[in-house]
């Protein structure tokens, strides 16, 4: 496994790459089985498998979580060597951002709901980073998550309006046992709330509608930031603690999703 720690670096690898499938999964590391999932089906459908680990400065609205943002790099390397991973790109932010926040992708529309309206500059930030990898990597395919839906759907649309020629594969949402979402943002999660977090899937798939699971969650402790239905899904931002935790569900396999789940 090879691994690049600047952009010339990189560039220099990527020249000698004459793969015919390049897949690419970008990732903030800390990783989990929500990120091996992608990194596993990326090594199924390609002959290049390359997976970036940066932190984004940009797409952090608070500088709090980005100080605390989880960082486990020994062991993402040997996760990824065990995935077979071919390539990892981890460049520090002046290598990516060599002359500061100079351009910005402005997601226009998107950012007027949910995690747009609710982290300014989230979005912007998320595009123009994946702006910058995409055209580093000029991958075949690109692998992100439905945990993230609102960012998979605004990528999926700024590569079509920007003619990337990138093809965007969208993966299901790994979760625990309990339901709750893998997230790197679980490790934060103070030993008392743990029990409660699987309770915000729960609202998603049994609430009749989202004000229904607004009070399910809220009756739970948890502090909502919104719960609300596009692309015939329910989505839910909500604070347990100060740990921000979201999730979404397909409104047509909710209650197929609950009966898959110990309750
Ligand atoms: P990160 O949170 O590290 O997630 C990297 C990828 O893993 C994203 O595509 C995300 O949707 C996916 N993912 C996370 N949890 C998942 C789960 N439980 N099941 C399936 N996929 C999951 O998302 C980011 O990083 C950043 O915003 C990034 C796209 C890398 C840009 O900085």
């Amino acid at each position: 496994m090879r691994i690049s720690t600047t952009v010339a670096e990189w560039m220099e690898r990527r020249r000698a790459i004459t793969a015919s499938r390049i897949g690419f999964v970008p990732t903030m590391g800390a990783l989990h089985r929500g990120h091996a999932s992608l990194v596993e089906r990326c090594r199924r459908e390609n002959e290049v498998v390359v997976v970036s680990i940066f932190v984004n400065p940009s797409q952090f609205n608070d500088p709090k979580d980005l100080e605390r943002y989880p960082r486990t790099l020994d062991q993402d390397l040997a996760v990824l060597k065990g995935l077979c991973a071919d390539d990892v790109l981890m460049p520090a932010a002046s290598e990516l951002y060599p002359h500061g926040y100079r351009f910005r992708i402005e997601a226009e529309i998107m950012t007027r709901v949910m995690e747009g309206a609710h982290r300014p500059g989230f979005l912007q930030g998320v595009m123009t980073i994946i702006m910058k990898l995409l055209n580093l990597v000029r991958a075949d395919r690109a692998y992100f998550g439905e945990k993230d839906y609102q960012q998979l759907k605004t990528i999926t649309d700024m590569v079509e309006d920007f003619f990337i020629p990138t093809e965007i594969i969208s993966c299901p949402t790994v979760r625990e046992e309990s339901g709750l979402a893998e997230s790197s943002r679980n490790r934060l999660l103070p030993a008392e709330a743990r029990g409660t977090a699987p309770g915000l899937f729960r609202a998603l798939t049994t609430a009749q509608d989202p004000s229904a699971a607004r009070s399910i969650l809220e009756e739970l402790g948890f502090r909502v930031d919104y719960v609300e239905e596009h692309w015939g899904r329910r989505f839910a931002a909500a604070y347990l603690q100060d740990v921000r935790l979201i999730d979404n569900v397909a409104l047509k396999d909710r209650n197929a999703a609950l009966s898959g789940c110990r309750q």
